[in-house]
């Protein structure tokens, strides 16, 4: 292998935190297939793909924290996050009464207000939503956080329980991994990124999402990324990617490719939570991570 692509894939691995992960651990070699030892190491670096070029940053620092989180999740279980259906097979939303057919007509106009508001108002509107039966057990409703003229803006699925006790998106273990992720953007919550969820309120028992909370809850996402106009949208996870793009593909179907919402180019990779437990996976993120930075950049060259 060349040694520039040695680097990369040094730099990469410490960048997603899997550094720590090819050290032979107990209880690791049942995730690492291959076995555990320094030649499986070796081997299982070699069987990395290809790595697109890492973007320019400044630096690898502020990234420890990921290791950190990393070895927790392999050293036991991460806490139960929300959302992402990769990680919670059984987790469907239940069977529940049909929304009233009144629901369904009102929907337009809702959909015609909130497509009007300004930031304020927008917030307000959130923060006092009663369109779903979400708001009889949230503890409060989760806006997003950021910049609001942000270039980059990540798309979850909803919150989970230290989002709904904390009001703010991405704030557990997975909030930790896709802080760093960002880190390796050269990016950072709040510093020219937008992050918000398709959902503003947690399921109870971080089930799915049902049909009608998203249908009441998407006017305002939809506002949202009006209203930020990123250049690239990152979209986390399967249910947040096929609910914005509206398709029932498979997220290994959705990756890889450039999709578009309302004129802005969307990309999709895994959700954080599921990378947390995936190691496999973190390989094919940052590959995402890249196109993304590549959209971007390309978006800022023609503006
Ligand atoms: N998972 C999500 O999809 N969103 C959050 O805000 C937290 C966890």
């Amino acid at each position: 292998m060349k040694d520039g692509v040695v680097d990369r894939r040094a730099r990469f691995l410490e960048v997603l935190g899997i550094r720590t992960e090819w050290v032979p651990k107990a209880g690791v070699g049942t995730v690492l297939a291959g076995g555990s030892g320094e030649g499986a190491e070796v081997a299982q670096r070699d069987q990395l793909p290809e790595l697109p070029e890492l973007p320019e940053r400044s630096g690898l620092s502020g990234l420890s924290a990921l290791s950190e989180v990393q070895a927790v999740a392999l050293d036991r279980e991460p806490a139960f996050e929300a959302g992402p259906a990769e990680v919670r097979p059984s987790a469907v939303a239940p069977a529940r009464e049909p929304v009233p057919e009144v629901v369904h007509a009102l929907l337009p106009q809702r959909a015609a207000d909130i497509a009007a508001m300004d930031w304020d108002a927008l917030e307000a509107n959130v923060a006092g939503c009663t369109a779903c039966g979400l708001c009889e057990t949230r503890t409060q409703t989760v806006f997003g956080v950021g910049d609001r003229a942000a270039e980059w803006m990540l798309v979850g699925e909803a919150p989970g329980q230290n989002e709904d006790l904390q009001g703010e998106p991405f704030v557990g273990q997975a909030g930790k991994l896709l802080d760093n992720m960002l880190g390796a953007l050269n990016l950072a919550r709040g510093r020219n990124v937008f992050i918000a969820n398709v959902l503003k309120c947690r399921p109870p028992e971080n089930r799915d999402p049902a049909p009608n909370e998203v249908e009441q809850c998407e006017p305002y996402l939809r506002r949202q990324i009006a209203l930020v106009r990123p250049k690239v949208i990152v979209v986390l996870g399967r249910f947040a990617a096929q609910s914005l793009l509206r398709t029932t593909t498979p997220i290994g179907k959705l990756r890889g490719t450039v999709h578009e919402y309302e004129g802005i180019p969307v990309v999709v990779t895994y959700h954080p939570a599921y990378l947390l437990r995936t190691l496999t996976d973190k390989a094919r993120a940052w590959e995402d991570l890249c196109l993304a930075r590549e959209v971007h950049d390309r978006a800022g060259a023609q503006a």
